[in-house]
């Protein structure tokens, strides 16, 4: 399905009061007051710079971790307002906890071109429970909704899906530019097309392994959740986690290329192995047929990552989605650091997702060679099955 929506470039804006949607959900030090990555907020940035040229009134809304509807003092977005307010060199009003109709009052104040920022509105259980008052309320504080909250277009909330209802919505710059690329990998990648999925469980992936079988040239397998398409195959994994009742799917996965013959679905060839999940735990490599009952398989060995280099330097589009290891750990970060590097150095269009994916991009140092990194977690994830999520369905059509 191809998604056509309206985004700011494609109304009159100039001089509105524009609710815009972020999702400022960032790793933060609470200790320090400090947020980790800034990616999620840097990347809003071109949206707030076009609303500011078009004279826009603008209040800010976003989540920040998961309060469950009450108010808590260490997930108040009031730091990420003043780090906002030091990026654009510009003054941000703040709205404190609660949320009512009182902020009518303060934005009825505001001059073109001011900036406001509400508070978390997870406070509020009527945010997550997509509560229609809640909806109409955040519509009536603006003449246009913009969502440039791609991270959290998955989850049908109040200012995510709801108050679409009640106001003209249209996308930001990210969500559109995410939208694009995503949608791209989809229905139009340059071939060869691989993906490269890795991380911890199957379970999460099961659905993109699905829908990406039938769109990838190559699905190359890494991390934890390739040992359970080796157990699948009936290989000895020892102590790796698995996911037992997802054994019969990676099996059926694994037949269906192998009659349609159509794309090549790549597993480790050889692994690292240590004795214990532990970060000094003794380890060895070895070939996947060679792992003892004792030995858990903690990273991809050197012949798998060659194999995977040499597909990789052979792809136009790569997509890559889950470390191929626990790569925080130096004994086991062989496979994701190469891979890595790999996707940064080959001239294909690279793009990748997924809190650990981009973690690991900083990691390894590659994320400025990488042509979209996309802020979403989850809503990458979602969009990849081929969901269009609830965040994106809501907006205005082309
Ligand atoms: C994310 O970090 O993936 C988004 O901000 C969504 O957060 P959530 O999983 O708490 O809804």
């Amino acid at each position: 399905m191809i998604i056509s929506k309206k985004s700011i470039q494609h109304i009159d804006l100039e001089k509105k009061t524009v609710l815009l949607r972020v999702d400022y959900n960032v790793p933060f030090d609470s200790k320090t007051k400090k947020a980790l990555d800034l990616t999620r907020i840097i990347s809003t940035i071109p949206t707030i710079n076009f609303l500011l040229e078009k004279n826009c009134k603008i209040i800010i809304c976003s989540h920040f971790g998961r309060p469950k509807g009450k108010y808590s003092q260490k997930l108040s977005l009031d730091p990420i307002s003043k780090l906002l307010s030091e990026i654009l060199k510009k003054n941000i009003g703040f709205v404190p906890y609660p949320i009512d109709s009182s902020v009518q009052t303060r934005i009825s104040q505001m001059q073109p071109k001011d900036i406001l920022m509400l508070e978390n509105l997870r406070f509020h259980p009527e945010e997550e429970d997509n509560n229609e008052n809640f909806s109409k309320l955040l519509s009536s504080f603006c003449d246009i909704y913009v969502n440039d909250a791609f991270g959290a277009s998955h989850r049908p909330h109040a200012s995510i899906s709801g108050i679409a209802q009640f106001v003209p919505s249209v996308a930001g710059l990210l969500l559109e530019k995410e939208i694009i690329e995503l949608s791209n990998i989809l229905h139009f990648p340059k071939t060869p097309f691989t993906s490269i999925l890795g991380g911890a469980k199957v379970s999460d992936k099961i659905k993109v392994v699905e829908n990406l079988l039938s769109k990838s040239n190559n699905i190359l397998i890494g991390g934890g959740m390739a040992a359970t398409f080796l157990l699948s195959q009936n290989l000895e994994v020892g102590k790796s986690i698995v996911e037992l009742e997802l054994t019969d799917f990676c099996s059926q996965i694994i037949n269906k290329t192998k009659i349609d013959n159509s794309n090549h679905l790549c597993f480790p060839q050889d692994v690292v192995v240590g004795q214990s999940f532990e970060e000094y735990t003794k380890f060895r490599t070895c070939l996947v047929t060679e792992v003892g009952p004792n030995e858990m398989i903690l990273d991809i060995g050197p012949k798998t990552i060659n194999l995977y280099k040499s597909i990789i330097q052979n792809s136009a589009t790569i997509f890559w989605n889950g470390p191929m290891g626990i790569y925080e750990w130096a004994n086991f970060s062989h496979g994701t650091r190469e891979i890595a590097a790999s996707i940064a150095n080959s001239s294909s269009k690279t793009i990748i997702g997924g809190g650990s994916t981009v973690d690991a991009s900083h990691h390894f140092q590659i994320q400025d060679k990488i042509n979209h990194i996309s802020t979403g977690g989850g809503a990458s994830l979602e969009f990849l099955e081929g969901k269009l999520l609830p965040g994106i369905k809501a907006l205005e059509d082309k």
